[in-house]
């Protein structure tokens, strides 16, 4: 394996920011700047009410290229179109409420909306209001109509707002929002984004929980969302995604079946009988080593003193694979190991002994990545003894670099 590629320079891109009137528009200078740094060609698309907030000066100063706003403009040379088409990747930073409803319904009464409409790149958004209007249903409503065409969204923050005001709905910072446009940009890779097409890729998430009694259950901490980030990516990169999902409260990725499970036998029942279907095995998921012996019928009542629980081992679905797979190639399996110290040497051991291929390793003394929060940052062993650090990041740009090396797998003529 490769050493985790770099984020792409984004020399000769060509980006399109549409710049919304919210207050946050002032920041869109700044992502601006950091486009602009990185290589990228930026034609700014300034709507009236982002004019109200920030000069075209401004962006003309930055980018050194005109600035768009008039749909009414130089009719002849159809500038929505060509803006439309000209674009590799389109942000719209800040996005307001009326922004996200004019795009989730396909409205195009302004310039950038009527581009927007004409543009078949990748598209972000990086909402910015007020709480109440973030929250308000037809907002949300319309992310998630917007979210299932494939759009990206990318916040908001919680934090100070116009007015004095605090909560969820402040603009992601332009770093946040650059990072977002760069990893749109890398999930079209080299075939044009769709490196997974034709390829079935099975994984699971979340953490299984194994019956006490009726109401309650063993489980831990995993949420899910790194199995979760996974599935969308593999979808949005042309493969067949199967998702096996123990207990989460995620929404389904677009494009992507899903099966819940909630305990570990669920799960291997289900993770076996599709092994010979696919051609990829993700085991994100955090699956219980041991189950109480016997859930008990009734609840267990306090008055009757502590319970003796025993507890068996569950079946090593992952190590069970390897043994079944033998020396076929075929499913590529990806395993992930939570570790807490002599990280390498126990992640390398585990690799071995589950006869996975590659193995995601993450240091779980950490408290700024791994489990129940946004981000993560992990090592990625394969079975042939390479090794790639993946930094801090989203689990969303942590799980591309994962689908790289699962693509670079999938490609290597020989497996052995
Ligand atoms: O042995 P450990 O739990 O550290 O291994 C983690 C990896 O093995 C994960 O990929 C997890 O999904 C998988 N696993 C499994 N079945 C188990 C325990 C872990 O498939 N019973």
């Amino acid at each position: 394996m490769a050493g985790a590629p770099e984020d792409p320079p984004l020399d000769g891109t060509r980006v399109l920011l549409g710049v919304t009137g919210g207050i946050a528009a002032y920041k869109a200078a700044l992502l601006a700047r950091l486009l602009v740094q990185a290589g990228a060609r930026v034609d700014v698309v300034l709507t009236r009410g982002g004019a109200h907030f920030v000069g075209a000066a401004t962006f003309e100063g930055i980018t050194g290229r005109a600035v768009r706003g008039e749909v009414w403009e130089d009719i002849a040379s159809g500038t929505h179109v060509a803006l439309g088409r000209a674009a590799d990747v389109a942000v719209v930073y800040p996005a307001t409420a009326h922004t996200l409803a004019k795009l989730a319904h396909g409205l195009a009464d302004d310039l950038l909306s009527t581009t927007l409409l004409a543009a078949t790149c990748p598209v972000v958004l990086a909402p910015a209001m007020h709480t109440e209007m973030w929250q308000h249903p037809a907002t949300r409503a319309n992310a998630v109509v917007l979210a299932e065409r494939g759009v990206v969204l990318v916040g908001p923050d919680e934090g100070e707002l116009m007015g004095g005001d605090a909560g969820p709905g402040r603009v992601v910072e332009p770093e946040m929002a650059f990072e977002a446009v760069t990893t749109a940009l890398a999930a079209r890779g080299p075939a044009g984004g769709r490196d997974l097409a034709g390829r079935r890729v099975l994984i699971t998430a979340g953490g299984t929980r194994e019956p006490l009694d009726p109401v309650r259950y063993l489980g831990n901490r995993s949420s899910g969302r790194m199995g979760f980030a996974l599935a969308a990516v593999a979808a949005e990169r042309g493969a067949e995604v199967e998702l096996i999902a123990a207990p989460t409260e995620l929404a389904t990725p677009p494009g992507v079946t899903r099966t819940d499970v909630v305990t570990a036998r669920d799960m291997h029942t289900a993770v076996m009988a599709r092994r010979r279907a696919v051609d990829v095995i993700v085991k994100a998921a955090a699956v219980a080593d041991f189950r109480p012996e016997q859930a008990a019928p009734g609840k267990l009542k306090k008055d009757r003193g502590a319970p003796a629980v025993t507890l068996v081992a569950n079946p090593d679905i992952l190590a069970e694979l390897g043994t079944a797979r033998g020396a076929d190639p075929r499913p590529v399996l990806v395993g992930f190991a939570a570790e807490t110290d002599a990280v390498e040497e126990h992640a390398r051991a585990k690799l071995a002994a589950k006869g996975a291929d590659l193995l995601v390793v993450n240091d779980v003394s950490a408290t700024d990545a791994g489990f129940e929060v946004e981000d993560n940052r992990v090592l990625l062993l394969d079975r042939r003894g390479g090794r790639a650090e993946v930094a801090l990041a989203s689990k969303r740009t942590v799980a591309e670099r994962i689908l790289d090396a699962v693509v670079v797998w999938l490609d290597a003529p020989e497996q052995g």
